[in-house]
């Protein structure tokens, strides 16, 4: 038994977390990690980025990602693959090359055919545009090396590409703040309509789901939201939840809460495919002194456990 299993029975293929070479070099933590009956999915935190892959132009660098990966597999755990054109964590030879449209479009298909190729049949899916929006829903430009440089035709491009390099992996757009009704929701289904427009396929939306206590809301409104994605014909899935509280006044019974209502509004929309936490310990968060996660700095379970255990 476990959050993963438990998934499973509700009829979704993973429950799963986002891991990195830090937390593998902490046993206590990667113990939890390791265990299949809670996580049946990882994505790498770090060590599948522009950056970290290709740190110098026709360099890769698979060494860490290969890492991840083998420990999936040795647990019998599938990989989302994360992530392949985002604006940050681009390496300086990409932001500051001044290269121009045709070359920079180049640099991408490049990248994305070495990425994709190397890791072909290893990923469930691949996030191939991260945060390609602004909150308005409007096309991220400014800030954003694709963005201003290509224009949002890069999306679909890159999407192409992807499809190029692995054909079966399910290629997913990814976002945060589209986890309820709203522009920047809308946005994100005008930008699947965009990428389907121009021929290249797109299976997916990552739902980010860094939330707030409190902030989570009502199961009705989530599941209006997954729903408004399902029915442009694409699967679904909350990629990176996390819920912070703050550690002024944390409050871990409504943190509770808050994922079981996330679980919940899953669990409804038979297009959600599963939820992936990003990261497990609260020792090892990206969101400093808010205790987002589920296992405390201890690895001792949280109410969190239970609440999603009983929401599946
Ligand atoms: C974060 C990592 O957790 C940090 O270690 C890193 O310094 C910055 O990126 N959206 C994403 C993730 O898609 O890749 C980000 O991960 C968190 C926000």
């Amino acid at each position: 038994d476990g959050l993963h299993a438990r998934a499973v029975a509700a009829g979704k293929k993973y429950f799963g977390t986002e891991i990195s070479i830090s937390v593998m070099n902490d046993a206590s933590a990667n113990n939890i990690a390791k265990n299949s009956q809670d996580f049946g999915q990882y994505t790498a935190e770090n060590e599948m980025k522009f950056d970290a892959l290709e740190p110098s132009r026709g360099v890769f660098n698979y060494a860490n990602g290969d890492k991840i990966v083998a420990q999936a597999q040795a647990n019998g755990q599938i990989m989302r693959c994360h992530a392949l054109i985002w604006h940050s964590q681009v390496p300086s030879w990409v932001s500051n090359g001044g290269f121009n449209n045709a070359t920079l479009i180049s640099i991408m298909r490049t990248h994305i055919a070495n990425v994709v190729g190397h890791y072909k049949g290893k990923c469930y899916a691949w996030d191939v545009v991260n945060e390609a929006l602004n909150e308005d829903g409007s096309y991220r430009n400014s800030g954003s090396i694709w963005g201003s440089t290509i224009g949002p035709a890069f999306i679909p491009m890159a999407f192409a590409a992807a499809a190029a390099a692995d054909p079966s992996t399910k290629l997913y757009y990814n976002d945060y703040n589209c986890d309820k009704p709203g522009s920047k929701s809308t946005g994100a289904q005008n930008l699947i309509r965009m990428v389907k427009a121009y021929g290249a396929p797109i299976h997916g939306m990552g739902l980010q789901g860094h939330f707030t206590t409190g902030q989570v809301g009502s199961a009705s409104t989530l599941v209006q939201n997954l729903q408004a994605f399902a029915n442009l014909g694409v699967e679904v899935a909350y990629t990176e939840l996390d819920i912070a509280t703050p550690s002024s006044n944390p409050n871990f019974n409504q943190q509770a809460t808050d994922y079981a209502t996330v679980v919940s509004a899953c669990k409804q929309v038979s297009a959600c495919v599963g939820i992936t936490t990003w990261g497990f310990t609260d020792k090892h968060t990206w969101i400093r002194n808010s205790y987002p996660l589920i296992w405390d700095t201890n690895m001792q379970k949280k109410a969190a456990y239970n609440a999603i255990l009983n929401a599946w």
